[in-house]
C-alpha cells in the first residue's frame, strides 16, 4: 500500500520527493498544507497558497514514462467527476492543463529523473480548491479558477488526494493505446484549430491527435508535424481553451 505524506509546509512537493528519494516507494505521494515555491511548467512559479492542494507522487519505472503526464491529466479528471453527479464535465488542455467551464482548475508538473538505468518520474498536481475570482485576477490569471468556484464544492483534500494518486498509479499500468484513449476522449484541443506560440512565433494548424510520445500531432498547409509541449504552448482560436 503506497503512502500518502502531508506536510505542513514545504518548499515544492515535487523537490520534498526528490529530496527523500531514497525513503520513498513507488507510488507513495506527498502533499502539504502550504507550498512555499512551487514550481510550474516552462519555468513558471506556482504561487504560495493555502486554498491549493498540491500532490506529488512518485513513479518508479512506469512502463510509458512520457505517457505519465497524460495520465495525470486523466486522472484529475476522473477524480473530479467522482466528487459529485454534478459536476461540469472537466476537460485537458494539451498537454495536461485541468479545464473546468473553459478554466484552468489544476496544472501539472511530471519532472524525470534518470540514475544509472533507472527512470523514475515525479508526477506533481496543483488543485486550486477554494481560491476566488478576485485572488485570481489579482495575480493576473484570468484563467484559472478553483473547483469551488466552478463547481460550488470545497473538496476533502486528503480524500481528493487519495483518489488522484489511486487512479493514476493504476492508469499508469496501462497499455499505452488505452491511455491514449482515455486521453483522447477528455482533451479539449485535438480535432480544433489552434494557434501555436513559440520562440520562433505563432502558427495557424489544426490539432490532429496525440503522438505515442505525448506530442500533439498538426496540420498545416506545408503537411503533418508534431510539436512538444516543452517548447511549444497551444491556445485555441478564440481565447485560452
Ligand atoms: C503548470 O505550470 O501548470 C504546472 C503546475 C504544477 C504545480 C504542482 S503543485 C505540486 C507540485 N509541486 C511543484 O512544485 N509543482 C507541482
Amino acid at each position: 500500500m503506497s503512502r500518502l505524506i502531508t506536510l505542513d509546509e514545504t518548499d515544492s512537493t515535487n523537490s520534498y520527493i526528490r529530496a527523500h528519494l531514497n525513503e520513498l516507494e513507488d507510488g507513495d505521494a506527498v502533499t502539504a498544507l502550504l507550498q512555499t515555491a512551487g514550481r510550474g511548467r516552462r519555468e513558471h512559479s506556482w504561487s504560495p497558497d493555502r486554498e491549493m492542494l498540491p500532490l506529488s507522487v512518485l513513479l518508479r519505472q512506469p512502463p510509458h514514462p512520457e505517457a505519465v503526464s497524460l495520465c495525470a491529466g486523466v486522472a484529475v479528471c476522473n477524480a473530479l467527476k467522482a466528487l459529485s453527479p454534478d459536476f461540469p464535465a472537466p476537460g485537458i488542455k494539451w498537454p495536461n492543463d485541468v479545464i473546468v467551464s473553459g478554466f484552468k482548475v489544476c496544472g501539472i508538473l511530471c519532472e524525470s529523473i534518470c540514475t544509472g538505468y533507472r527512470f523514475d518520474i515525479i508526477c506533481g498536481v496543483g488543485v486550486n480548491l477554494s481560491q476566488t475570482r478576485a485572488h485570481f485576477d489579482g495575480i493576473g490569471l484570468p484563467h484559472a479558477a478553483s473547483i469551488e468556484q466552478v463547481a460550488g464544492i470545497v473538496p476533502d483534500r486528503q480524500a481528493l488526494a487519495r483518489d488522484i494518486v489511486r487512479r493514476l498509479t493504476e492508469l499508469c499500468r496501462k497499455d499505452f493505446v488505452e491511455i491514449r484513449e482515455e486521453y483522447s476522449s477528455l482533451c479539449l484541443t485535438t480535432g480544433r484549430e489552434v494557434r501555436l506560440i513559440s520562440e520562433n512565433g505563432e502558427r495557424t494548424a489544426f490539432a490532429q491527435g496525440i503522438a505515442e510520445n505525448g506530442f500533439l500531432i498538426c496540420r498545416d498547409d506545408s503537411g503533418e508535424f508534431e510539436v512538444n509541449s516543452g517548447e511549444v504552448s497551444v491556445r485555441g482560436l478564440m481565447g485560452y481553451v
